[in-house]
């Protein structure tokens, strides 16, 4: 996409759904079947910024790797960006991954042998048609925009927990996917680094229309968010919409988690 494109799908309204689920279960196992994901619906619109919060188990890790097309469900429909994910081929499934989503996960998931930028600049890498210099070119602009740009040539453990979530998010953008899914982003993270993210997060949202699905036990990386749907036992259990306040969003999705469980790991 380019930026006047990417410009042009900034919306506060939430547009054409991006992901939709319908009924949509999940039951792990044969001999001993656990029913991670029961009958959930849920929709959400291009544009937005949504977090799914619930207590342990209940479903959240499972619900955002049946969008991102990594498991396949027992039952119902998953359609991101109006493909169902089941109508593809292996590959071309990969290739709809690869070049449509972005995943932060919450241990990073870096290569340790490699550089900052060169985990940043993979998905290009994977991508055949990108030469050597445009790589570095974009792998290093994202890394700027990120804060990260003094360590590019580190390796993963010479840089600091919040360089690393940054860097995976570097390399969860850098080929403009049009949703980015994230779980548990700034799980390991000190609550400053956590702000760090989320304000990215935001931005990304706001500036560029990236849609966002965050899940997360943490109400404020959650209060960042414009929506926040809460999910027990594997089905929605209730949501909020954010005002304008984040600090009483927050509130609210405390008195929430205070009722169904989930407050803290
Ligand atoms: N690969 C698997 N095989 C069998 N059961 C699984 C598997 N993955 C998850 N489960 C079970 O499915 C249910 C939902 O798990 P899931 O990981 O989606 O929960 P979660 O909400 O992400 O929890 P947490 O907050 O602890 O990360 C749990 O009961 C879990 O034990
Ligand atoms: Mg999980």
């Amino acid at each position: 996409m380019t930026e006047t494109a990417m410009r042009n799908t900034v919306t506060h309204e939430p547009g054409p759904a991006v992901v939709s689920l319908e009924g949509v279960s999940k039951i792990y196992g044969d001999t001993v079947r656990v029913k991670a994901v029961n009958q959930l619906s849920l929709r959400i619109g291009a544009g937005e910024l949504v977090a799914i919060m619930g207590p342990s188990g209940s479903g959240k890790s499972t619900v955002l790797n049946l969008v991102a097309g990594i498991l396949p469900v027992t039952s119902g429909t998953v359609r991101v960006g109006g493909q169902n994910p089941a109508d593809l081929s292996e590959e071309e499934a990969a290739v709809f991954r690869r070049t449509r989503l972005g995943f932060v996960f919450q241990d990073f998931n870096l290569v340790d042998t490699l550089t900052i930028q060169e985990n940043i600049m993979l998905p290009l890498m994977l991508a055949a048609n990108e030469s050597p210099a445009r790589m570095r070119r974009r792998s290093r602009a994202v890394a700027e925009q990120l804060g990260i740009g003094d360590v590019l040539a580190h390796r993963v453990h010479e840089v600091s927990g919040g360089q690393a979530q940054r860097a995976a998010i570097g390399r969860a953008i850098i080929h403009g996917p049009q949703l980015l899914l994230a779980d548990e982003p700034t799980g390991n993270l000190d609550s400053a680094a956590a702000q760090d993210v989320m304000r990215i997060f935001s931005d990304l949202n706001e500036r560029r229309g990236v849609s966002t699905i965050v899940v997360t036990h943490d109400a404020r990386t959650a209060s960042w968010c414009k929506r926040v749907v809460f999910i027990k036992d594997g089905a929605v259990h209730s949501e909020l919409y954010r005002e304008d306040d984040r600090l009483a969003f927050y509130d609210e999705i405390l008195n929430v988690l205070k009722l169904i469980g989930g407050e803290g790991r």
